[in-house]
């Protein structure tokens, strides 16, 4: 996106509770860090239920949505904007398997396979598109994070 420059893509990275809690904070960006991305921006919150509803609100049908609601309200988040050329697909390769059990297995050296339980406190999350990745960076950081769209507008 943008004015055509290779600056990269971006998406949103969230070390959840489980992850910060666990004092996994630095492995976690050293992996990010290591791995060519910038780190664009960052803020810690602590999520109420009625926001973390309208986060995951995709999977407000599904059966472990009350489960996933209390564990990512249980302590802060951290949200990132990470940029690297193809960001998205390169940071969801690097958190590995939403089931934490099965990335020790099948992906050792990712982040959920170093930090993560099961498919629900698997320590970090990642967009899985362009479009939940700029719903998803809009959400924690607001759309004054438009520089793209002012060069777009240009
Ligand atoms: S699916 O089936 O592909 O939509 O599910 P998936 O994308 O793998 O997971 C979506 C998010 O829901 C979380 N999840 C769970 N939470 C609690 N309990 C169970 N059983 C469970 N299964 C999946 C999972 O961690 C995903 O969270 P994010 O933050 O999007 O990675």
């Amino acid at each position: 996106s943008g004015c055509g420059a290779v600056e990269g893509e971006r998406t949103l990275a969230m070390i959840k509770p489980d992850g910060l809690s666990g004092n996994y904070t630095e492995n976690i960006k050293a992996d990010i860090l290591g791995s060519g991305f910038r780190i664009i921006k960052e803020i810690q919150v602590q999520l109420d239920a009625e926001r973390a509803s309208l986060f995951y609100a995709e999977h407000s049908g599904r059966s472990f949505f009350d489960s996933l609601i209390k564990y990512i309200t249980s302590g802060p988040v951290l949200a990132m904007v990470l940029e690297k050329p193809d960001a998205i697909a390169q940071w969801r390769a690097l958190i590995g398997p939403t089931d934490a059990r099965k990335a020790k297995t099948s992906h050792p050296n990712s982040i959920r396979a170093m930090c993560g339980l099961d498919s629900e406190k698997n320590c970090v999350h990642g967009s899985d598109s362009l479009e939940s990745a700029a719903r998803e960076i809009s959400f924690f950081f607001g759309d004054a994070d438009s520089e793209t769209v002012e060069h777009d507008e240009l």
